[in-house]
């Protein structure tokens, strides 16, 4: 497959590398257990297309990505956005998990949605399975925070992204997160009662599916690996992977607008806005969300 630079067997249509790392074995069996984010039963191209158009971050991101490109998703889970990106269009997605289990869902989805242009690859990102120069555009939210070393595995991640490509990457705030950081310790004091008091998304989901409930439950409050980064570590990442800056959620800058392009280019502001606005993270729906943040950079030579 031209989209991999080590030949893989392909196990029922999943492109499959052997996951030995430690940690991310640790995190493949937290998620075997219960895939994230979980598919509901009613679930077809269109709830998914309705799903992803009101992500607007997935919206902005696919109108943007057009027609005819190459996309790579890595640590897509069951695969949603995935399958979101595909539809109504001729891109090729590449979507990489190391949880088996996930995948297998995201091809059961595929198969019986007639999904054709998603290629599954069950691989660690550290295994660097991906070809190098390849991808017009990678996706990574909410991911790399659960590995072993965030910051190699962005580099490992960039490598596959061509020049002028575009990167999305969302990480767990260090400010914005602390509201779930409490949550987290009272959950382990009082159990599940207290979080679905607490936290506002529990409350938005608390009248859809008990399955809903329990995965946002597990993955917020009894994951084994997470980190938490800010954006001036990311710019530095940036600086020294060759990315240049874009835009950021929140932005950089004391600009209030949050209806800005995500893909053009923003003020990078200085560090006290920065901070100032990962500070307000806390009490913004940023923070309400599990305190993730998002940056978008453009490779360049
Ligand atoms: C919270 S889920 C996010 C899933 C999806 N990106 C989403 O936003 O719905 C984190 C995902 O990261 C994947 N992951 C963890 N360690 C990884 C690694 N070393 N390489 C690639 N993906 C990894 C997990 O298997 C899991 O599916």
């Amino acid at each position: 497959m031209e989209f991999l630079k080590k030949k893989l067997e392909k196990i029922e249509n999943i492109f499959s590398h052997k996951i030995d790392n430690k940690v991310t074995k640790d995190v493949t069996s937290f998620y075997n257990i219960k895939p994230f984010p979980n598919y509901d039963e009613s679930d077809n191209k269109a709830t998914i297309l309705n799903k992803g158009n009101k992500n607007y971050l997935a919206k902005q991101f696919k109108d943007f990505v057009g027609f005819k490109k190459k996309v790579l998703e890595v640590g897509c889970g069951t695969g949603q956005l995935s399958m979101y990106f595909s539809i109504g269009t001729n891109n090729e997605i590449v979507a990489l998990d190391p949880t088996i289990e996930s995948l297998r869902l995201a091809n059961k989805f595929a198969l019986e949605n007639n999904i054709q242009n998603v290629k599954l690859v069950n691989a660690d990102i550290f295994d660097e399975v991906l070809k190098d120069d390849y991808f017009d555009f990678v996706w990574t939210n909410g991911v790399l925070h659960h590995t072993k070393d965030p910051k190699k595995a962005f580099e490992i991640t960039v490598k596959s992204l061509k020049n002028e490509g575009y990167i999305l990457v969302g990480l767990y705030n260090k400010i914005g997160r602390i509201r779930t950081k409490i949550r987290k310790y009272l959950y382990k004091i009082f159990g599940k009662g207290i979080v679905l008091l607490l936290d506002p998304v529990l409350r938005n989901i608390k009248s859809g599916s008990p399955e809903q409930l329990d995965a946002w439950i597990r993955d917020q409050y009894e994951h084994p690996v997470e980190s938490v980064h800010t954006i001036d570590e990311v710019l530095k990442w940036f600086h020294e992977n060759k990315i240049k800056f874009i835009s950021s959620v929140p932005n950089c800058t004391i600009d209030l607008d949050l209806n800005y392009n995500l893909f053009v280019e923003q003020e990078k502001g200085n560090v006290f806005y920065r901070w100032l606005n990962q500070f307000f993270m806390i009490f913004n729906f940023l923070g309400d969300d599990g305190g993730l943040f998002v940056l978008i950079g453009k490779k360049r030579e």
